[in-house]
């Protein structure tokens, strides 16, 4: 079973640590009218994750699959999903609807423009475009407008089985868990590039109040200065010749 903790009101973090990478992959579960799943997870994670989220609504009724890049960890078992929630669409940016989702995917997914407004009952949520941050052509990350949570994927990621929720500032340990994947396998992971700064400073104007990391602890409190300071963490770390 994953560890499952509502680190806000009706929004569940539903992590799954796995000890070979130090690394915990979190899926975040939105119970409302119209659940939402950000994360849908590897393939290989699903019959687990079914189960966890299983203990919080019925599987069958989930209604919306979001998630950031097209990569394994963010929507390998998206087919399962939709497979088991026979109302539930795919969530994405736009791009990522038409370069890689409609292919793979077992029904058409719901491409979301800056403009586009996804509303599951009590919340309300926003694509923001953040192509090549963290990484892909297609990325995006999902804001949430009540509460004001950032549904951010990969950035502020950090090592270690860490608690699920943090007032402590992220920026020192994704600062050395990015010099940590600069020295492996997956080294430019997470390229600097001129519109790094005027993404991440547009997430910043957006004043979360949550982030919602997908490897390591969330983070609860003011979120803008963060968001800046990531900017000049990921030059420091990529932007070498
Ligand atoms: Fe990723
Ligand atoms: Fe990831």
């Amino acid at each position: 079973m994953a560890t499952i903790n509502e680190i806000a009101p009706d929004l569940f973090r539903l992590s799954i640590y796995v000890p070979e990478f130090d690394m915990q992959f979190n899926h975040f579960l939105v119970r409302d009218e119209e659940p939402l799943l950000f994360h849908a997870g590897f393939k290989k994670m699903f019959p687990l994750l079914r189960e966890s989220v299983a203990t919080l609504i019925d599987p069958s009724k989930l209604r919306h699959i979001a998630w950031s890049h097209f990569e394994s960890d963010e929507c390998g078992a998206l087919n399962d999903w939709l497979q088991v929630a026979p109302q539930a669409q795919a969530v994405c940016t736009m791009v990522g609807k038409l370069v890689s989702v409609d292919d793979f995917a077992i029904r058409p997914a719901r491409g979301m423009t800056a403009d586009d407004v996804l509303t599951t009952g009590k919340y309300r949520f926003r694509f923001h475009r953040s192509p090549h941050i963290p990484h892909g052509w297609d990325a995006g990350v999902l804001f949430e407008e009540e509460c004001k949570t950032l549904f951010c994927s990969d950035l502020f990621h950090h090592f270690g089985d860490v608690a699920p929720v943090t007032s402590s500032d992220l920026i020192e340990p994704t600062r050395k868990a990015m010099r940590q994947m600069q020295q492996g396998p997956l080294a430019g992971y997470m390229p600097y590039t001129k519109q790094t700064e005027g993404v991440l400073r547009a997430l910043a104007d957006s004043k979360p109040e949550m982030l919602a990391v997908m490897h390591g602890s969330s983070y609860r409190g003011p979120c803008a200065g963060m968001l800046q300071e990531l900017a000049g963490v990921i030059k420091a770390t990529f932007d070498q010749a």
